[in-house]
């Protein structure tokens, strides 16, 4: 809960820096699926990097004042015959004391307390433009701040954009972020050497895709962190593939691309092994090209490194890869200046990672010094907007080159339909990085060792 609070802090530290305020972060309610049945409740990542407080409907209000501050934690009031019916709810008084904040109200007196907290502050700080009710709600507060303007109370003059604020705390990795980041990571990399000891010709992509599942689940995983990727065959050459339930055949690679979801943090993993566990001479040369390129980025990752270059890098041993293996043509530098590498290779090699599996963060340094833009003082030098984000210890980001090859009149035959991914998270250290997802089997001949007993 310390961390929480710190958190907290943090973002009333930056509120006093640009003069204070009230800010505002909500969860949404639960989303019905089909009459009574809902879709299984997931906090937002904003509320869920604030507290860890599980029920829907609730919001976490900040108050910066210059000399004193507070924390409210927003719930559902306690309602016996809804907790009859679908489980425990805190209610403002016990959510506030075992949350850790300052006092806790009724989420249906959110919208007077605000009124009241706003009426005389200077700033609003929340999600802007983002949902149109929360747009409806700021409107709402701000009208009823202003009725009162006869009276003498006075209403806020700015709005400031809260995510941003937070993106820029959740790019860099708390302690406690990082062991719910490693947990994840440990579970998938166990869930990914399962399925690939449970591959066999004659098995359904579904069976594997429960294989995953199990092992995430019996882990205490909360749940897949993304829909999990199973593609066998030509589905790997599919991105997004989501059907998983095509029949794996002999001589085919299968792409599982999965990972769990732990104290609301992601991991995102990636591997491709043959369904028969051994590896064909034309998968294994591209096997081989990704592995290298993935290598490669990954030794780019450090802090005083950019974003890009890891993608940077990959992208040099891919391009040279596929003109080796006659897929384009060289030289190297027109194949990279071309772009003709991305007929078979069509995405970035990496993302950050956290809460969200594609989370928040820029992915260029920020410019310094903008107007009542707090968070600045430590980014990049001035004028800096146009380049690739330097990176800094506690960043995650995952790193994925991969070669996909749709089979057509012009590539030569032994590659058609091959779709190969590798894919881990990696945590940048003091020193360099630490690749949370290293468990799993990885080089061709680990994998067809763990795949064969
Ligand atoms: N699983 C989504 C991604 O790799 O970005
Ligand atoms: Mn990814
Ligand atoms: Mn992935």
């Amino acid at each position: 809960m310390q961390e929480f609070a710190r958190r907290r802090q943090r973002v009333i530290e930056t509120m006093r820096a640009a003069g204070g305020g009230v800010a505002v972060v909500c969860t949404g309610a639960e989303v019905i699926r089909n009459r009574d049945s809902e879709y299984p409740y997931r906090s937002d990542s904003y509320f869920r990097y604030l507290t860890p407080f599980p029920e829907p409907q609730a919001g976490v209000v900040l108050v910066a004042d210059a000399d004193r501050s507070e924390a409210i934690l927003f719930c559902r009031p306690k309602n016996e015959e809804r907790e009859t019916w679908d489980g425990f709810r805190y209610g403002p008084a016990a959510a506030a004391e075992r949350f850790g904040f300052d006092r806790g109200a009724s989420i249906e007196s959110l919208d007077e307390e605000m009124a009241g907290l706003l009426a005389n502050r200077p700033a609003l700080w929340c999600a802007l433009a983002t949902t149109e009710a929360l747009d409806a709600s700021v409107r709402r507060w701000l009208a009823a701040v202003r009725a009162q303007a006869r009276a003498g109370v006075t209403s806020p003059t700015r709005l400031f954009d809260l995510n941003h604020v937070l993106d820029e705390m959740r790019l860099v990795k708390d302690a406690q972020e990082i062991a719910a980041m490693r947990r994840a990571a440990r579970i998938s990399s166990a869930a990914h050497l399962r399925a690939m000891r449970a591959a066999r010709p004659g098995r359904r992509e579904y069976e594997l895709e429960a294989e995953l599942l199990y092992e995430f689940r019996r882990n205490g995983a909360d749940a897949p962190a993304y829909g999990s990727i199973v593609a066998s065959g030509r589905n790997a050459c599919v991105l997004h593939y989501r059907a998983n339930d095509a029949l794996m055949n002999d001589g085919e690679l299968l792409l599982i691309d999965a990972g769990c979801e732990i104290d609301g943090y992601a991991s995102d993993i990636t591997r491709t092994f043959p369904v028969g566990g051994r590896f064909g001479a034309a998968q294994r040369a591209l096997y081989d090209i990704v592995l290298e390129a993935q290598r490669a980025a990954i030794e780019t990752i450090r802090p005083g490194a950019r974003f890009v270059d890891a993608h940077d890098a990959a992208v040099r041993v891919l391009a040279q890869g596929m003109i080796d293996c006659r897929l384009i043509e060289g030289p190297l530098d027109s194949a990279i200046e071309s772009g003709a590498y991305r007929r078979f290779y069509m995405h970035r090699t990496g993302h950050w990672l956290g809460l969200d599996v594609h989370d928040c963060g820029d992915y260029r340094e920020p410019a310094r010094g903008a107007a009542g833009d707090p968070l600045r003082e430590d980014s990049g030098a001035a004028g800096d907007a146009t380049r690739s984000r330097i990176l800094r210890p506690g960043m995650v980001t995952t790193v994925e080159p991969g070669i996909y090859v749709r089979a057509a009149d012009d590539v030569p035959i032994a590659f058609h339909d091959i779709g190969i991914r590798i894919e881990d998270d990696a945590l940048v250290t003091d020193e360099g990085c630490e690749i949370l997802s290293i468990d799993t089997p990885k080089r061709a001949e680990d994998i067809e060792a763990a795949m064969n007993g």
